[in-house]
């Protein structure tokens, strides 16, 4: 059974308790397990997945922070992986009526999560995609020394930070008018590291360091590449999946179908991404599209806080050749 493990529960509390936690932005509660934060809310699911959770070599993982790309990977991925079955021209395809987190759900907010109680992983066909937010060195054991795949994205930080603040004032609208000034503390709390699935250097260099040692393991994507040759990367992404276009798909000019399917223009628009609820948990599918430009923060951020962000990028992240 890969939902929830009832033995779990007996021993959570002794364990949330002796581990050590620090009071995240708003009302969250951050739990250090694993050596990252973790939010309170999702610990158990967490806790769950590393304990339990049995990888198939054939595994194909999409792996992110939040606000760093997530959904259209996971539209890219799905749509790319699947295309034998789902062409990307058809009118029924799963996109049209489906976010793409149901289509890919994470382990830790749908397959361990109360969701998950509905989920039949068994039935999910080979290879299996699916998504978490989880740091690469902190995944379980079995995804780390089975040979799944993983594919991650990450993102500018200063342009995360932007983008987060923008689906917390949608998501959790109380907690985000409760601050005194909510933007710069949570701002103060990423340049502390003390965010969810953080810190974001160690999360972006686990993956790092990860894809350099293992390149046919570990695929490392940026958003703004991602942007800026979306059919290049998407070629790269179908590849390393072990599905790679042929020639004569190429000519069809299926790449660019599958592009054009998971853009933001068209994903935003479709009925079930402007209406639709609950793709995770309580959020409306709508908060996980918005601008998607690169640099947005410009708009944002003081030149004070984008000097203080990046000068800790350049400390933690440049020694690694690691620049956005
Ligand atoms: P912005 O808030 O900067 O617009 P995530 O999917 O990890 O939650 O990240 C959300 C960010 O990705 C948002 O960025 C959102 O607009 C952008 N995004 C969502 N779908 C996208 C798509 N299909 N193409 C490009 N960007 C997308």
């Amino acid at each position: 059974k890969l939902g929830h493990q009832e033995n779990d529960h007996v021993d959570l509390d002794e364990l949330i308790s002796a581990l050590p936690r620090e009071k995240g932005f708003g009302s969250l509660t951050l739990i250090l397990y694993r050596n990252f934060w973790c939010p309170s809310k999702v610990f158990p699911a967490v806790h769950s997945f590393c304990r339990h959770f049995m990888a198939r070599d054939s595994e194909i993982i999409l792996a992110c922070k939040p606000k760093s790309g997530t959904t259209w990977l996971k539209a890219l991925a799905f749509s790319a992986l699947r295309r034998d079955v789902f062409p990307p021209s058809t009118a029924s395809h799963p996109l049209m009526s489906s976010n793409p987190h149901e289509l890919v759900p994470f382990f830790e907010y749908t397959v361990y999560g109360q969701a998950g109680e509905l989920l039949d992983l068994g039935s999910f066909s080979t290879p299996r995609l699916l998504a978490t937010h989880i740091p690469h060195d902190s995944l379980p054991e079995s995804v780390r020394q089975s040979g799944c795949r993983v594919i991650y994205i990450c993102r500018n930080p200063l342009d995360t930070i932007v983008s987060f603040w923008h689906f917390a004032g949608q998501v959790w609208p109380k907690v985000w008018s409760s601050g005194q000034s909510p933007k710069e503390e949570y701002f103060d709390y990423c340049c502390r590291g003390i965010e969810g699935f953080g810190p974001f250097w160690d999360h972006i260099l686990g993956y790092w360091k990860a894809s350099l040692e293992g390149p046919n393991r570990v695929l490392f994507l940026k958003y703004e590449d991602l942007k800026e040759d979306t059919a290049g990367n998407l070629k790269r992404i179908a590849e390393f999946m072990g599905v790679p276009f042929s020639e004569e798909e190429e000519g069809d000019g299926v790449i660019e179908e599958i592009v054009k399917l998971c853009s933001l223009s068209s994903l935003k628009e479709l009925e079930v991404n402007k209406t639709g609820k609950r793709a995770i948990s309580f959020i409306d599918n709508n908060t996980y599209f918005r601008k998607g430009e690169i640099g947005d923060w410009v708009n944002h951020l003081t030149p004070a806080m984008a000097e203080k962000l990046e000068s800790i990028m350049e400390e933690k992240l440049s020694p690694f050749g690691l620049k956005f």
